[in-house]
Order: C-alpha cells, then structure tokens, then sequence
C-alpha cells in the first residue's frame, strides 16, 4: 500500500489529514498516512505552551504563542470552507478569538474526521533521506515516551513543521552587558512581567505590534519600538513611540539611528524566525526567507527538484487556514494521481512567473490581492469547498482600513462570514478591556470577571 509521512500536526499537517479523510468519505481508496507531531497534542503553535526554551524531553520547544493573543486578522479570512465556525460553535461568535477558541475550533475539524488515530504524538521527526533507487523516503523518528528511535519506509512525504518557531535573533552591541530582561518573541509568554517597565521592541512586523500592543494593555510604562526598514505608522497611544534601528545599549540606554536614546528595562526581540528544518537533507530541503514566494515550490507545494516531496503553509501569511487546506488537497490530488504535473521545467517556469510578480508588490493590499489570486488558482483544480477569494479579500482591506483607524480598537469590529453570510456579532467587551483570554469568558455574556477594572 502507498505510505504518505505527514511531518508535523498544526493546522497544515492537520488539512493534510482531511484531506485524505474527505476523499475517503466520498468513496476514494486512499494511501496509508502516518502524521509523525513532536508536541504531545495537536493544534501545533495554537496548542500553548507555558515551556521556553527545551521541552520535557529536551527537545526545542515548538510553541511561540502567549498568553492574551487573540487573531490579529479576522476569523472571517480564515475560515475553513468545509466547517464553519457556526457549525463548531453552535452560534455566531464575534470576530477576533483569543488562542484558546481558535484552537477549540481546529481541534473540532479533525476531531469530527476522526484521524486522531493516524498521529503518533511525541514523536519528533529526526531525519528524512530519499533512495533514487527504490523511490521511497526513510523517515527516522523518535518516539520520547518510549524513548525508542526507529525508521520506516514511505512513498510521499508532506512537510508541515511550520515556520515560526525558530528565532532570528540579531546581535547589538551592548547586549551581552544589558543588565535587564532580554528575550526574543518565540520565548515571550505573559505581558504582565512587564507591568510598570519601560520595554524596547525591535522589529516592525505582526510581532512587535502585537507584543508591544499587548505591553502596552497590561500596564508597561512605555513601550518603545525600533524598526529596521520603516516605522509601523500607527496611532500609537501617548507611551508607545517608534524610533529608528536600535545601534547600541550602554548599560540600560538604548541608542538609536536618529541619535535618540531612551532609558529601558527589558528588550523583546520581534525579529522574525528561521525557516528550520534540521531533519532534511541538502537535496529535499527548502531553503527560504519568510516571503509570499519561496522557489522551489510548484503551485507553493511541491518540491520541484522532488515531486514526491511537499511542503504546506512555508508562505508568509495573509491567507492561513484555508491556504493550507487549498494546498492539501492539492497535494493529496497530486499523490493520488488525480493531478498530473507538468515537467520540471514548466514547473519552475511557472514559479518563477509567480516570483517575479511577488517582486513586484509594493504594499500589504498587493500583497493580500496576490495570495489571494494563488489561493484561487489552487481552488481551480480540486474539491475543497470553492469560496470567494474577492470577498475575503475585501474582508481583509476593511481589517488593514480598521486598524489604520484605531490600533487598540480594530478587534472591536465584526465582519460577516463568507462560507455561510451570517453577520458576526461585535465582541461584548472592547479589546483593551477584556484580559480575561479564556473561551469561557469569550463566548460568554461579559459579565464575568474579564473586564480591566475586575482584573486589577
Ligand atoms: C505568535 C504567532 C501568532 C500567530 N497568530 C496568528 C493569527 O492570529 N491568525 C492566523 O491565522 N495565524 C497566526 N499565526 C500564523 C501561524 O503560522 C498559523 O496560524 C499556523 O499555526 C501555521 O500552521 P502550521 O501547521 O503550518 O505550523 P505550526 O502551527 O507551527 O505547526 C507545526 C507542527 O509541526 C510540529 N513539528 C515541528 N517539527 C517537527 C518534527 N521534526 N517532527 C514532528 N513534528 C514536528 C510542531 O510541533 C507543530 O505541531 C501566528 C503565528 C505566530 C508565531
Ligand atoms: N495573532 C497575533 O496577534 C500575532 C502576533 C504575533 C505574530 N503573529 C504572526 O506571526 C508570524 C510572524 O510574525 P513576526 O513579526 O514574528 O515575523 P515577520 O513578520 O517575519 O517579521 C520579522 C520582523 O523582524 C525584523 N527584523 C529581522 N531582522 C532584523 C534585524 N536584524 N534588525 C531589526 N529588525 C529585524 C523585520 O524587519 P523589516 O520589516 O525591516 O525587514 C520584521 O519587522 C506572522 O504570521 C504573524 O501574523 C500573529
């Protein structure tokens, strides 16, 4: 029987187990799968961790996720076609889930897919090695509660081990002599440590503005971010600046580009992550900065050099949940042969065509209207639940126009569903009111204990 590897059980390796489940419900003969997930859940950076740095094996922890985050984009884009969140909920919910419901809401897919049975937790992936000869991968796994490491034999391999775990962390001077707290995001977990402290974010991208943001709401007394390429531009509150490239730090003093200085007493490094993937080899591995075109992947899925290799959800990201459903299935076409791909040359032709327009995007709206259009082109050769690209996208502009108007009150809308055109309702406390992050209090009335006032 065809063997198909699964690497990883985030929200992409998990489309890639309903994908092959859905074919099966519509009558298909489907390949065995076998979806190795390091972590001891599913859900991947969705299932929060309290761990930094090694996890209880040792192994480097996956999570980067922290306590209070809630979607920085609208539930509404994310949406998967084939389960909505009315279907999940039982209601409409409001628009910006904290962590905790959005995980809920992934665990419910697969859970009523019933393919728990094809993961085999704590099992980190160590290596993967392709024989020309046979055509088969050897994936070498190791099983940590039985602490037993072992090699199977597998036909296809889809990579999903995500991207946002590994941490880019840049040198300043003065660092090594700092004497506050320095940390990069991957190891953040609890804004209120930063409670009354003036904080220093480096970096301009979701990241720092989501830490900073949050800083900001759970009481540091300034907020400071330094960026590298352009300011963020938002209507930051009175104590929340931005300055130019951090240069150096003499003792506590940041000293940046524009020759400003200010007085700090913990440092978040914001800078982005590693594409990691320490189990492939030379001539299976992606090799990319964070980018809405990596190369090497035709149609953003398949390894060119390796057509029996995928990878899902290796993009930056507008589009999530459904981009990596999209590209399941389509990986799942490919495997059972209901795609055909072209040569390896058209294939790269056609990648290139798709970089060269990437290269071209000149702001977050392009960049938007560009995935949106590679979506769309997957939504054309498979059976996932087709859904329109342009409204989302319009869903997404009205996201970029909110927070231009208000950063610390964006969350505040609600949009309407665009699987099922149920209108969302508002969220029944603002953003900056509501500490409490749990599902309870979410999809509660507001009554209970998550306002600011009940908080402190
Ligand atoms: C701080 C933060 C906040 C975010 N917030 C949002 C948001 O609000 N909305 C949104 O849509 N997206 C958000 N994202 C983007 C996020 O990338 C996606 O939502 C999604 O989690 C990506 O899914 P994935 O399965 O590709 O990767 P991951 O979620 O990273 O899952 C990868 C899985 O692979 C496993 N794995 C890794 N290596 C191995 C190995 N060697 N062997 C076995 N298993 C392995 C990991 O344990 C993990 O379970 C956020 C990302 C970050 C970092
Ligand atoms: N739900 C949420 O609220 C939430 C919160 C956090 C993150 N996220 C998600 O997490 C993912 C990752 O976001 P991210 O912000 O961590 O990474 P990112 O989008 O890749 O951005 C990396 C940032 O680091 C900066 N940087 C890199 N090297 C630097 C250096 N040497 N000096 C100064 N700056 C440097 C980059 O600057 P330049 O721009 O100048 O190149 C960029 O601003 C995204 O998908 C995001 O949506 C979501």
């Amino acid at each position: 029987m065809t063997r198909v590897a699964v690497i990883g059980a985030g929200p992409s390796g998990l489309a890639q187990l309903r994908a092959f489940q859905s074919a099966r419900k519509k009558g298909a003969k489907i390949p065995e799968v076998v979806c190795f997930e390091k972590q001891e859940d599913w859900g991947g950076l969705w299932n929060y961790t309290w761990r930094t740095g090694l996890d209880e094996h040792g192994e480097p922890v996956h999570g980067s996720m922290y306590r209070y985050l809630w979607s920085n984009g609208p539930k509404e884009c994310l949406e998967f076609a084939d389960y909505t969140f009315e279907e999940h909920f039982g209601k409409p919910i409001a628009s910006y889930p904290p962590r905790a419901v959005l995980w809920d809401y992934i665990k419910g897919r697969v859970q009523k897919a019933g393919v728990r049975k094809w993961v085999r937790f704590c099992t980190p992936v160590r290596m993967v090695t392709y024989s020309k000869k046979t055509k088969k991968f050897t994936v070498t796994a190791h099983d940590r509660k039985k602490d037993r490491m072992y090699a199977e034999e597998f036909d296809y391999v889809v990579v999903a081990s995500g991207h946002f775990s590994t941490p880019n962390v840049p040198y300043f001077d003065g660092l090594p002599t700092f004497n506050g707290r320095v940390m990069h995001s991957h190891d953040f977990r609890d804004a209120l440590e930063f409670k009354g402290k003036d904080v220093l974010i480096v970096g301009r991208s979701y990241s720092a503005e989501d830490i900073g943001s949050q800083c900001w709401k759970y009481g540091a007394k300034s907020v400071t971010t330094s960026y590298r390429s352009k300011p963020m531009g938002f209507k930051w509150p009175d104590n929340f600046k931005e300055r130019p490239l951090l240069q150096k730090l003499v003792n506590r003093t940041a000293h940046f580009k524009d020759g400003t200085t200010k007085e700090v007493d913990a440092i978040i490094l914001c800078t982005g992550y590693l594409h990691h993937f320490p189990f492939l080899t030379d001539d299976l591995r992606l090799k990319t900065a964070n980018r809405l075109w990596p190369l090497g992947l035709y149609k953003g899925v398949v390894w060119e050099e390796n057509p029996r290799l995928f990878y899902i959800g290796m993009q930056d990201q507008f589009y999530t949940f459904n981009m990596f459903d999209a590209q399941a299935w389509y990986a799942r076409d490919v495997i059972m042969g209901r795609i055909k791909l072209p040569s390896k040359d058209k294939m790269t032709k056609h990648s290139k065509a798709w970089r060269k327009r990437e290269e071209k995007l000149a702001d977050a709206e392009q960049m938007i209207w560009y995935q949106g259009d590679y979506v769309k082109e997957l939504l054309e050769d498979i059976d996932y639940p087709k859904f329109d690209i342009e409204a989302t996208n319009k869903t997404f502009m009205e996201w970029e126009h909110h927070k231009a108007e208000d950063i610390m009150g964006f969350r505040n809308h609600a949009y309407r569903s665009l699987m099922t055109g149920t209108m969302s309702p508002s969220h029944h406390t603002p953003w900056v009111d509501a500490m409490d992050d749990s599902m309870e209090s979410y999809l509660g009335d507001g009554k209970k204990g998550q306002r600011r006032e009940a908080a402190e």
